[in-house]
């Protein structure tokens, strides 16, 4: 078990992770100076895999019954929140209270962005069940909800008091959500350094095979990164961007699929992809060093094809993204194993010739192996 800080324009808040973290819980609220009440945010199908150990782990702090929604990713909306907020008012949730958010990203962002608005703010720790939720979207402070115009268009930035992540909570999830997370991971070790990158790529059979010791180096090391990283530029006005690798290109293709076509992993495993492409185009990195991040983008599994989506309206999306500036992409790219430069601008055409080769360099990294 592994503590981690992360500084915040509101504080700092401690990240407690690893195997056996969870029975931290209660102690973690207990240094919370006048907590009234306790509220377990969850979904139904969260609260069936969690919920017993999170009622273990909280005892008798936990004594109110949890308050539990859909998290769909249909269901991330403000009448979500407006729903959570009154089932909260009901049960007597009073200024002093303190949210516990069970869940995945959709529970996370919702349960954050309702913990910064009743009654004004109220204490949140996280509780993320799902390894997307604790190497990233539990981190950070960003929470929010999606209108139909668009993802994540209305939100705050709140960040948590405490986060408590245990691996205990991945045996359960599904393979395909567990995979979507894995790209994350991977991501976090092309941003970091090139002996994690190498310990990535001789264990990456051990961590599919939901092996705990090298699930938890993983997400230690993701949790270790990104605390790091948002806590150096918690406002994305710098640093912050080299998250988005994989992300510029990712958010384009999860648009054009409908959110249905790929997962947010998947996606941006694709956008990876593409922009080792860009970099190896462009000298940024040899052919040697493309081939062994493709492979390890590949080493997580198959990927559900791009074939089909024009490279022009990629190129058109990825241009209407609130993270362009003025419609000027802004690229990560890879300038070595486990280095990245941000803030890079790509001519068109370049852009498009990487995105008509990912597919056969994604077919000979997966054959490559
Ligand atoms: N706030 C941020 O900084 C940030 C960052 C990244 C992603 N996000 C958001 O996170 C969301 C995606 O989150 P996600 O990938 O965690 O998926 P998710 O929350 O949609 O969960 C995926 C599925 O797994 C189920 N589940 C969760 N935990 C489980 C467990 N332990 N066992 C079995 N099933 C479990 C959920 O019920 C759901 O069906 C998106 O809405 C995205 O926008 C936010
Ligand atoms: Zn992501």
């Amino acid at each position: 078990m592994q503590t981690f800080s992360v500084r915040s324009a509101s504080g700092t808040y401690r990240i407690v992770c690893g195997g056996g973290a969870i029975s931290r819980l209660k102690a973690v609220i207990s240094k919370q100076t006048d907590v009234t009440g306790v509220f377990a945010l969850s979904s139904p199908r969260v609260w069936k895999y969690c919920g017993h150990k999170i009622t273990k782990a909280l005892g008798s702090a936990g004594a109110a019954a949890p308050i539990l929604f859909d998290d769909s990713e249909s269901a991330k909306t403000l009448a979500t929140v407006e729903k959570v907020c009154r089932a909260l008012h009901r049960a007597g949730a009073d200024r002093r209270s303190a949210i516990v958010a069970v869940g995945g990203g959709v529970v996370g962002d919702i349960a954050g962005f309702v913990a910064a608005s009743y009654l004004r703010g109220v204490r949140l720790i996280h509780v993320p069940t799902t390894l997307v939720a604790q190497i990233d979207s539990s981190i950070g402070g960003k929470t929010g909800v999606n209108l139909p115009e668009g993802k994540n268009l209305v939100g705050a930035f709140y960040p948590p008091v405490a986060i408590v992540a245990d691996p205990v909570f991945l045996q359960t999830l599904p393979g395909a959500q567990s995979r979507s997370g894995l790209y994350e991971g991977v991501k976090y070790v092309n941003i970091g350094d090139s002996k994690s990158f190498a310990y990535l790529e001789v264990n990456m059979a051990k961590v599919l095979r939901r092996d705990p010791r090298a699930l938890e180096w993983l997400m230690l090391h993701s949790i270790r990164a990104k605390a790091a990283i948002v806590s150096k530029d918690e406002r994305e006005s710098g640093l912050r961007q080299v998250l988005n690798f994989g992300h510029t290109f990712g958010h384009a293709l999860e648009t054009a699929g409908n959110y249905r076509r790929h997962l947010h992993g998947e996606a941006i495993a694709w956008g990876m992809l593409v922009a080792t492409l860009i970099a190896l185009a462009t000298n940024r990195i040899n052919s040697i060093q493309a081939e062994r991040i493709a492979r390890l983008v590949m080493s997580v599994g198959r990927l559900p094809s791009i074939e089909g989506i024009r490279p022009v309206k990629l190129l058109a999306l990825m241009r209407g993204d609130k993270k362009s500036h003025a419609g000027r992409i802004r690229w990560v790219l890879p300038v070595g194993i486990g280095r990245v430069e941000w803030g890079i601008e790509i001519p068109d055409q370049l852009v498009i010739e990487a995105i008509r080769e990912a597919p056969e360099v994604a077919r000979l990294a997966r054959g490559a192996r």
